[in-house]
């Protein structure tokens, strides 16, 4: 070891890592434990009103009226017959914001919608799911979180 220059054991790494992560975490908004983390979105009555507005204007004109046929043939429907309760909240969150993954139509809503619509318009989305569909999502979107913090913790 170069005298001077200021070598951390492994050991000594190990525990920073445990300490700081969880600290980057929820510093990030991505942490899991707490009831304040931002996911799974919490349905609130003022997001659900607010997301309905904001579907109303950015989103129905292709997906439709949640529970009708899409305006624009080939949108997903948000519906419980459709898929979208399949994602976890933080896939949906990035997808609205950044284009879903080998998306050809759906727009990115970066710079378009902060970061409270994009959550408001999920509520919405979710809050015409029904209860048992609702509660599975929550637990997915749970464990994706759980997921995050245990890989970065590896
Ligand atoms: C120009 C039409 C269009 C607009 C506007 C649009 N979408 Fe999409 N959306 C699509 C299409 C089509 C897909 C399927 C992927 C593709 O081919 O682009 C999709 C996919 C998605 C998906 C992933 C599939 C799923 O449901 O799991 C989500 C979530 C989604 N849209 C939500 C929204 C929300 C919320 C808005 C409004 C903020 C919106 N979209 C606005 C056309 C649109």
């Amino acid at each position: 070891m170069t005298k001077g220059i200021p070598y951390l054991t492994s050991r000594q790494l190990v525990w920073m890592i445990a300490i700081l992560t969880p600290v980057i975490l929820v510093a990030c908004g991505g942490g899991a434990s707490g009831s304040d983390s931002q996911f799974p979105i919490a349905v609130t009555d003022q997001r659900v009103t607010v997301g309905e507005q904001v579907y109303a204007v950015n989103c129905s004109q292709c997906h439709g009226q949640i529970g009708s046929s899409p305006a624009l043939p080939g949108s997903p429907s948000h519906a419980e017959d459709g898929h979208t309760w399949h994602h976890a909240d933080r896939h949906l969150f990035q997808w609205i914001l950044d284009r879903p993954p080998l998306a050809q139509l759906m727009p990115a809503f970066r710079g378009t919608l902060s970061d409270e619509e994009v959550s408001s318009v999920i509520a919405y989305i979710k809050s015409n799911w029904p209860s048992d569909i609702r509660e599975r999502q929550n637990d997915l979107s749970r464990l994706i979180e759980q997921q995050l913090i245990e890989d970065a913790l590896r």
